[in-house]
This record gives structure tokens, C-alpha cells and sequence, in this order.
């Protein structure tokens, strides 16, 4: 896989091939489409960014291998770099560009027969396209392909062909490298052009074959940051057609934004503009109201999550009811029929079963046990500025509105917490823990004060 280039035209800091849609970078988009064929080997060739690249892909596959191609001194070039990894071996190289996202397994199957069935040295893909400035045209003689040109080296009739090279190719191992040192650069741009090989085996007597893909967009690269919006929502609308016919109801596609690994059950109603990103798995009959953003999480069946709330790395069990306006931080378990109200933050807490806390909270590196209610306002208080501190409440609590929990702090099963505690020990089971000041009621005092103002 080619993905040395520098996309100058991303104006970007970051390696083309690591930009991302839906989830994953385009570079890893490519890897699983070669998956599709269980290559022996993949070899990436990077350049731009080469280090960052490594970095992200490093330790994901035992079949990756990397070369670096300091210069970028055309794509004959870059293949070239691979010497030393595949020369003497036997079988086919097939040639990926990790800019061209959508290409699929299907495509890459039927390249790989037919450079089979055709006893080739090389097979190129190729697209019919109506609008095919830019791309390398197939200059074909008597049907057969005999070489292709660069649209800034063409004549003007040749600028006419539609059949263009998707610079995805199949190449037999054993012809090859020889055949690339033999590669010039006596062109527009003096490069190395990979696509003269097609003329250097026409010429040897070798067979070079063609397979024109259906669908041109198949081949589609990725040049600038438009092209990544218009691929990025073909992508997304794609997975959205999938769901769909999998039976997951979503009522405004086009502002439904969901990765490419995300699984959704039946009946799931997703409203407008909601987000599910990254392994996150929501199950049947669940409803997702607009503006929230599920990340890496899991949510069972019959799952409520209202409008603009937030879960990130978290679990949440069949039947529980978020937000609107929650915010579940990483590492949360939220049991089953749990109610999670408005404006309510869980940080590394699980909530057992049956278990409210329907406004306004901060619950942080806490425990708590089924059917206990969190009344509004409740905080625990898990940071002493140095250290993070645990809370355990057991099953059956009442804690009352605007208690502050003083972490480490324990409240067993059944404990009452009288609203507006500031809770510093341990309550045992079944007990009422009040830490406030005792109100005092000062009869007359009202009119004594305005007898004295007026003396
Ligand atoms: C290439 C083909 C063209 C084809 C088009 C399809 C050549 C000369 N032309 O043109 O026939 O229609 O792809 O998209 O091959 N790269 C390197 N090292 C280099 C040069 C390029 O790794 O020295 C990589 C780029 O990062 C990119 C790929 O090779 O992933 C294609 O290179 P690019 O410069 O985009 O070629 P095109 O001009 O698009
Ligand atoms: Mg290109």
C-alpha cells in the first residue's frame, strides 16, 4: 500500500492517510479492505509522516510490515522501496493506495481472478468515468490495453478517454522489480510513473489484463478536505442504509452520524443528529434522542438516552432512562431501570439496579446499590486535592437533596441521609445520618428588630 505522499492539498499537519472517517483512518480503512484477500504479507510504503503513521498502526497486525521511501519521487518509485522485502518471493503484489477508502473486498476478489484467469504479469483496475480529468487514461489498441498516460502528458484525444487507471493494481512477483528499474522519469512531472509498466510488458510480450469496477466512486482518493466530507458522508450513509434495513428506525439519515464497528438493534428509534462513535453497541427497542453522543459504550435493550446527553466508555443495563443533559464518564455500570436525570454526572460509578438520581449530581468513583435514591444536589466529594476516595452506598438508601458525601465514606443498606448533610462517617444499615447545623426558630424576631431600628 502506497502512503508516502504528503497531501499537500489536505493542508494539514497530520499524514494524509491518518485522517479519519467514521471513526477510523483512512489507512486503516484500506488494511481491513486488504484483509478481505488474507494477504501472507501487507506491506505500507510511508514517507510523509512516517513516524505517525508507524506509531498508529504499530503492533495492529502480524501481518504489517513498513518500508520508507525518504523521497517521494513518483509511485514506480515508491513500489520500488519494497524490493528488499518481496523480491524472490512467489505470488501476486496486489498495489493499494491508502488514500482510496472505499474500495472493497469484492473489487479486490475479482481483481486477483481475473489476473488469475488471464495468466497475467499485471492487471489494472479501471473506472468509467464521464469527468475524467486528472486520472491516468487506458489508451487501449485493437481492445487491449497498451499503455497509460498521465492526464498532463495526453494529447488532446487521449485527454477524451473515460477509462481511467484507479492506480489499483495486481502485479505477478516475478517479472516485477526487474521491469520497474527499467522505469524512467521522461515526463511531465519527471517521475517515476508506476503506470509505464503497462507499456514496458506490452512491449516484453507479456499479458497486462484490465477489471473495470462497477461503481466508479469505488475508487474515489482522497486529495483534499472536501473530498474527505463528500467520502465521509457516503460512508456514513452507507452504514445508515444497513441499519436500516436491519431494521433500526432512523428519523433524519442525513444528520445521523454513526461509525462504521457500531452495532444497533432492532427497533431502535435514533433521532436527529445523534452521534455513536467508535465499539459502542446499543441493543433492541432502545430510543436515542437528538443531540447526544454515545462513545465506545455499551446500552442493552429498551434503553431511553434523552436529548444531549453524553456517555463515553460506560455500560448501561436493559430498561434505564439518561439524561436529558446527562453526562456518563468513562468506566460507569448502570444497572437495569436505572433513572439518570438531567444535569447528572457519573465518573467510574456503578449504579445498581432500580437505582434514581434524577437531578443534579455528582457521583464519582462510587458504588451504589440497588434501589437507592440519589435525591438532587447530592455530591461526593472524591478528590481531597491529592487523592481520589471511594463511596459506597449499599441497597435501599435515601440520601437527601444537597448532601455532600466526604469521600472514602460508607452508607450501608437502608441508611437515610437527611437533606443537606455533609456526610464525614460512615452510616450503619438502616440508620438516619444528619450532619447540618439544627435549625433554631426565633419567635417574634422580625418585629422586635424593626421596634429597635425605629427607637
Ligand atoms: C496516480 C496514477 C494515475 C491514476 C491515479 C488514480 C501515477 C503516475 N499515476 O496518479 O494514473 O489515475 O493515481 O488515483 O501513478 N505515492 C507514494 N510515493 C510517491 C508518489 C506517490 O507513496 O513517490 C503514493 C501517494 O501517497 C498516493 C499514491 O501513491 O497514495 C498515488 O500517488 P499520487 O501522486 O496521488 O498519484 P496521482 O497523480 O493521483
Ligand atoms: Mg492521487
Amino acid at each position: 500500500m502506497l502512503a508516502a505522499g504528503k497531501g499537500t492539498r489536505m493542508k494539514s499537519q497530520v499524514p494524509k492517510v491518518l485522517h479519519r472517517i467514521s471513526g477510523f483512518a483512512l489507512v486503516e480503512r484500506v488494511l481491513r479492505t486488504a484483509e478481505a484477500v488474507s494477504p501472507a504479507t501487507i506491506t505500507l510504503v510511508v514517507g510523509h509522516g512516517a513516524d505517525e503513521v508507524k506509531a498508529v498502526l504499530a503492533g495492529s497486525r502480524q501481518t504489517l510490515q513498513f518500508v520508507v521511501q525518504e523521497q517521494q519521487l513518483g509511485t514506480g518509485h515508491a513500489l520500488l522501496q519494497t524490493r528488499a522485502l518481496l523480491e524472490g518471493k512467489q505470488g501476486v503484489v496486489v498495489l493499494l493506495s491508502g488514500d482510496v477508502p472505499l474500495l472493497t473486498g469484492n473489487t479486490l476478489r475479482s481483481l486477483i481472478e481475473t489476473h488469475a484467469n488471464c495468466k497475467a504479469a499485471a492487471t489494472v483496475v479501471t473506472a468509467e468515468m464521464p469527468r475524467p480529468f486528472g486520472y491516468g487514461r487506458i489508451v487501449r489498441t485493437s481492445g487491449r490495453i497498451s499503455k497509460i498516460v498521465e492526464e498532463r502528458d495526453a494529447s488532446p484525444a487521449q485527454r477524451k478517454i473515460t477509462e481511467i487507471n484507479s492506480g489499483i493494481y495486481a502485479f505477478d512477483l516475478a517479472p516485477l522489480f526487474g521491469a520497474l528499474d527499467s522505469i524512467g522519469t521522461a515526463n511531465n512531472q519527471g517521475e517515476y510513473y508506476l503506470p509505464d509498466l503497462v507499456a514496458i510488458y506490452r512491449k516484453q510480450k507479456r499479458t497486462v489484463a484490465t477489471w473495470t469496477v462497477d461503481r466508479a466512486e469505488e475508487i474515489r482518493g482522497i486529495n483534499s478536505r472536501t473530498e474527505l466530507a463528500e467520502v465521509s458522508s457516503m460512508v456514513r450513509q452507507q452504514k445508515n442504509e444497513e441499519l436500516m434495513a436491519a431494521g433500526v428506525t432512523l428519523i433524519d439519515p442525513a444528520t445521523t452520524y454513526i461509525d462504521s464497528d457500531v452495532v444497533v438493534g432492532a427497533d431502535t428509534v435514533i433521532h436527529p443528529c445523534v452521534f455513536l462513535e467508535g465499539s459502542t453497541k446499543i441493543g433492541a427497542a432502545c430510543e436515542i434522542h437528538a443531540g447526544s453522543r454515545i462513545v465506545n459504550s455499551t446500552l442493552g435493550d429498551r434503553v431511553c438516552v434523552r436529548n444531549h446527553t453524553v456517555v463515553t466508555d460506560s455500560t448501561v443495563e436493559s430498561g434505564s432512562f439518561l439524561g436529558p443533559f446527562a453526562h456518563i464518564r468513562p468506566g460507569s455500570q448502570i444497572g437495569e431501570d436505572v433513572h439518570i436525570g438531567n444535569f447528572v454526572e457519573l465518573k467510574k460509578t456503578a449504579i445498581g439496579k432500580g437505582a434514581k438520581a434524577n437531578h443534579l449530581a455528582y457521583l464519582g468513583d462510587a458504588t451504589i446499590g440497588s434501589a437507592t435514591n440519589v435525591g438532587a444536589g447530592t455530591i461526593t466529594c472524591n478528590y481531597d486535592g491529592e487523592k481520589k476516595h471511594q463511596t459506597v452506598i449499599g441497597n435501599n438508601v435515601f440520601v437527601g437533596s444537597n448532601s455532600t458525601l466526604v469521600a472514602p465514606v460508607k452508607l450501608a443498606d437502608g441508611a437515610y441521609i437527611a437533606a443537606g448533610s455533609a456526610v464525614t462517617q460512615d452510616v450503619p444499615a438502616g440508620a438516619l445520618g444528619i450532619g447540618r447545623a439544627r435549625q433554631e426558630n426565633k419567635e417574634g424576631w422580625r418585629e422586635k428588630r424593626r421596634q429597635k431600628s425605629s427607637a
